[in-house]
């Protein structure tokens, strides 16, 4: 008996460190059974994938093309054209602009501290910034843009030919190249290095103010938002559906309208769905399975006061609704309310009974969390250069070996 006990007690040393070392840095919520990550400062440096290392010069030449509408369809607006320095780096309409000549169905995310985002687009459906940019940029409402198009109008372009071949080491400047110049333009300079958010967990108490510290603990106690904005930016990148209702465009303008059963109809949705459904699917139509339906990624938390209006239609304009939003213990959509038969709904927003003070509290703590202003002026982009005349040079050579090359190769480069 003894001899069991003295057994368990050695057994249980290396258990309870376990316990200790896998419930460090872990938040328990009021109410909450299980336990969350932290809010954490933004991991430094930056994180940037291997084939893609961040550089000065590789940063400079992004943020041209981020702000060169070369890059789209008619070559009429930029990625720089939604996600407006002057907006929060998004765009402050409920719901996008589109390609010219349509309207977006989706609120614009900021492209500040996306870096740190494994899921990007509200449904989570792009794992990379690599990734995200030709999808922007060729999706029907925003780019609209084709691959080939898009790549000559850069090699007609003398300065990218010139910084492409220093920068990239290409003999001419290659699309896939400018996708990846992009996304190191995003992390290198859309990163919020030093919020009064980083500073305080860092030690610096006196980062935040008193109210907004007040702010923090409801927010990772009472009001229980750690649930899922938790970690360094505040997202678990999780989804949920939280009944956030229809947004009165769907219903009422012919244009957005029209988006939403575009988007519908060529992402593959069932017909009876099609006709049927009224609200944005959510990451339904990346799984297709019917208890996604009305889901979304959880959103960071870290930019906020630039970047009204809030959810994925813009359908709150002000933190203020979205507290009251979730004090009421969220909404309903029809993925939610019964009107298809299930409801989606997560059974984690539950009524909050705050104060009007403890509503104000988390107000200035979001408020206060989105730190400095990331400032920059539009820069001019490159333009045109006229090609040298070679009448003897067929498309399919020009295609096959690059004009450059073959220009020197006659000796007229
Ligand atoms: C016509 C407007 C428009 C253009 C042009 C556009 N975007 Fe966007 N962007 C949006 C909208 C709307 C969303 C949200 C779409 C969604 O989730 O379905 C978005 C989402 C994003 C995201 C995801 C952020 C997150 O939190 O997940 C990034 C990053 C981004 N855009 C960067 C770019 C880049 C880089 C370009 C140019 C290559 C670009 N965008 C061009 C409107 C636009
Ligand atoms: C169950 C998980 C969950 C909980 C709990 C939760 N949120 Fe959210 N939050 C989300 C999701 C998912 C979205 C996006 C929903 C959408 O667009 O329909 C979101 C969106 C937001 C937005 C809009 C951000 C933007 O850029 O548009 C804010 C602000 C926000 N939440 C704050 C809070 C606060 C404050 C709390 C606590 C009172 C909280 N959330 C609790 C999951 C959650």
């Amino acid at each position: 008996m003894k001899q069991t006990r003295k057994r368990l007690a050695i057994l249980s040393i290396p258990f309870a460190c376990l316990l200790v070392a896998s419930g460090a840095g872990k938040v328990l919520a009021e109410g909450d059974p299980d336990t969350d990550p932290a809010l954490a400062p933004l991991p430094m440096p930056i994180p940037a994938p291997p084939d893609n290392p961040i550089t000065a010069a590789k940063v400079e030449l992004g943020k041209l093309l981020f702000f060169d509408p070369k890059l789209t369809g008619d070559a009429s607006l930029s990625c720089g054209d939604c996600h407006d320095p002057k907006q929060g780096w998004g765009f402050n309409d409920p719901i996008s602009r589109g390609y010219p000549g349509t309207v977006h169905w989706r609120n614009t995310h900021t492209a500040v501290n996306t870096a740190y985002l494994g899921k990007l687009f509200w449904e989570g459906s792009v794992g990379s910034l690599e990734k995200q940019a030709p999808a922007a940029n060729k999706g029907a409402l925003a780019g609209n843009g084709e691959n080939d198009v898009m790549e000559a109008r850069l090699r007609q372009t003398p300065y990218y030919v010139e910084k492409f071949k220093e920068i990239m080491g290409t003999d001419l400047p290659m699309l896939g190249d400018a996708w990846m110049l992009i996304a190191t333009f995003e992390r290198g300079a859309l990163t919020q290095k030093d919020s009064p958010l980083d500073r305080y967990l860092n030690g610096d108490k006196s980062a935040l103010s008193e109210t907004a510290v007040k702010g923090m603990k409801l927010f990772t106690g009472k009001a229980n938002c750690i649930e899922c904005h938790n970690g360094p930016m505040l997202s678990d990148e999780k989804y949920y559906n939280l009944g956030t209702p229809r947004p009165i465009e769907f219903e009422e303008m012919g244009l957005n309208t029209i988006s939403y059963r575009w988007e519908n109809y060529a992402k593959g949705v069932y017909e009876k769905y099609y006709r049927e459904w009224k609200d944005d699917a959510g990451l339904y139509y990346t799984s297709k399975r019917l208890k996604d339906a009305g889901k979304f990624r959880t959103q960071p938390l870290r930019y906020l006061i630039y970047t009204a209006p809030y959810m994925h239609a813009g359908q709150f304009f002000t933190l203020e609704e979205v507290i009251d939003f979730y004090n009421e213990g969220g909404g309903d959509n029809e993925f939610t309310d019964g009107t298809h038969g299930y409801n989606n709904k997560t059974p984690i927003l539950k009524p909050l009974d705050l104060s009007d003070e403890e509503k104000e509290a988390l107000v200035v703590f979001l408020e206060e969390i989105s730190g400095e202003e990331i400032k920059m002026a539009v820069p001019e982009v490159p333009s045109y250069g006229v090609m040298p005349d070679v009448p003897t040079l067929t498309q399919a050579q020009a295609k096959r070996i690059g004009m450059d090359i073959y220009l020197n190769s006659i000796g007229k480069n």
